[in-house]
């Protein structure tokens, strides 16, 4: 029997880099001072999709300070980042800083298809965060506008996020409501 072929982390992206640097940015709603883009996100700073290899860029590092992240092995986080770039679906979107080498920021559009609205799309926003020493640097406010203009891009007819109270001041920045529904949900494990 021939040996399985282990996959080693790379620097293929989960998607196509060149659809966050063609956004329209005059359609964003929030004020950068100074002014930042996908494109030109500061001295030092990468926007780009995520990669394999920055399981070593300490990617898990940063998403930790977000919630619990548990021990994810190379392999299971190849096999998880494979299943969704090959869905098309995900654009799991980090901030690099190309001195330390290091993720400094994070946040994921996920796209899912209804039956409803004529066979719409819905966009939500997930695990938007950004390491405690680069805060306030507008990266958050620049991972949220460029991944909302992302899902009007892509033809969503609406995107939605889940948030504690205390955010909802940073959300309403890009155009976001509260909504009037409540937010459900059951845990099955931790
Ligand atoms: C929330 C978070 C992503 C914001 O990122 P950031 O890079 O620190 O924020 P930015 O520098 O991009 O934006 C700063 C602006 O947002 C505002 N802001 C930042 N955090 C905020 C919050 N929690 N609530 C309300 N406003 C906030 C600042 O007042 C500032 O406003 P201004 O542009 O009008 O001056 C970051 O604090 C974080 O990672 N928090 C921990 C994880 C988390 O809670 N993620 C959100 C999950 S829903």
């Amino acid at each position: 029997m021939l040996p399985v072929a282990t996959a080693m982390p790379d620097d293929t992206p989960m998607f196509d880099p060149s659809i966050l640097h063609e956004l329209d940015w005059s359609e964003n709603t929030a004020v950068f001072s100074p002014s930042i883009s996908p494109s030109e996100p500061g001295d030092g700073l990468v926007m780009r999709p995520l990669c394999t290899a920055d399981v070593n860029r300490g990617f898990f590092k940063v998403l930790g300070q977000l919630t619990e992240t548990g021990v994810v092995s190379p392999e299971q986080f190849i096999k998880t980042f494979e299943h969704m770039k090959k869905s098309g679906d995900y654009y799991v979107t980090v901030v690099e800083d190309t001195n330390l080498g290091q993720i400094v920021a994070t946040a994921t559009l996920v796209i899912e298809h209804k039956f409803t609205h004529s066979c719409a799309k819905r966009g939500r926003i997930e695990d938007v965060v950004v390491s405690g020493e680069c805060r306030g640097k507008q990266l958050g406010k620049l991972l949220t506008s460029t991944l909302t203009l992302l899902s009007k891009r892509l033809n969503c007819y609406k995107i939605t996020l889940e948030c504690l109270p205390k955010n909802v001041a940073f959300y309403k920045k890009f155009g976001y409501l509260v909504s009037e529904e409540n937010y459900m949900f059951q845990r099955f494990f931790n």
